[in-house]
């Protein structure tokens, strides 16, 4: 646990995060380890991506869905965090991450798209979104509250399903 809030240390999350992460329902994490490191070492993250299974009609893109909200069991998959230790970068490890979890939403008839948040000056995962297809569909001016100081996200989407999306990076 201690390597996973190293790779994410561009916030800090309360322990709470953790315990949901690791005990939580509806919560799915991908880790990515290098076999190629020696013994005792290999099994060590260097890549994670973790997200939530939320049901689409308590969503807050819920707006943006081109669909009958109204059906109960429409479900999003919610990318909460990810990343890559800084030497491992650029090997295309988030992109690999990505699409695992691309690939699991596609797995799940009732899912409908994969969203996520990005801080706006975050360009290395704003191209990497890009890069995966993701769309950006809304700035949210403020959304995060980093040391007092406030910054816009990015909400990105990637249609999975019935998506629109025209391409699959699959
Ligand atoms: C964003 C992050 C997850 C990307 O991980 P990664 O394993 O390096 O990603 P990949 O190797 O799959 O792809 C990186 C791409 O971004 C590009 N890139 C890297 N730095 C960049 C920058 N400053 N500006 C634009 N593009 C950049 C790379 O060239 C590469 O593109 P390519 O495949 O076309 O060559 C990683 O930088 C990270 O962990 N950052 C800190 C945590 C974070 O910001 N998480 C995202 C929160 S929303």
């Amino acid at each position: 646990m201690e390597f996973v809030l190293k790779i994410l240390s561009i916030f800090r999350y309360e322990s709470l995060f953790f315990q949901d992460v690791v005990n939580g329902h509806d919560i799915v994490s991908w880790g990515a380890v290098d076999r190629s490191r020696p013994e005792g070492q290999s099994d060590e993250l260097i890549g994670f991506v973790t997200a939530r299974i939320v049901l689409a009609k308590e969503s807050e893109i819920v707006d943006i869905l081109g669909y009958d909200s109204s059906k109960s069991d429409q479900t999003l998959i919610y990318i909460l965090t990810l990343g890559v230790v800084e030497t491992y970068r650029n090997h295309g490890i988030a992109s690999s991450l990505i699409r695992e979890v691309i690939k699991y939403a596609s797995g799940i008839s009732t899912c409908r798209a994969i969203y996520l948040h990005v801080i706006s000056y975050n360009n290395p995962a704003i191209y990497l979104y890009k890069k995966m297809s993701f769309k950006c569909v809304r700035r949210l001016q403020g959304f995060y509250l980093i040391n007092g100081q406030q910054y816009d996200s990015y909400l990105f989407m990637y249609y999975v399903n019935v998506g629109r999306s025209p391409c699959s990076p699959l």
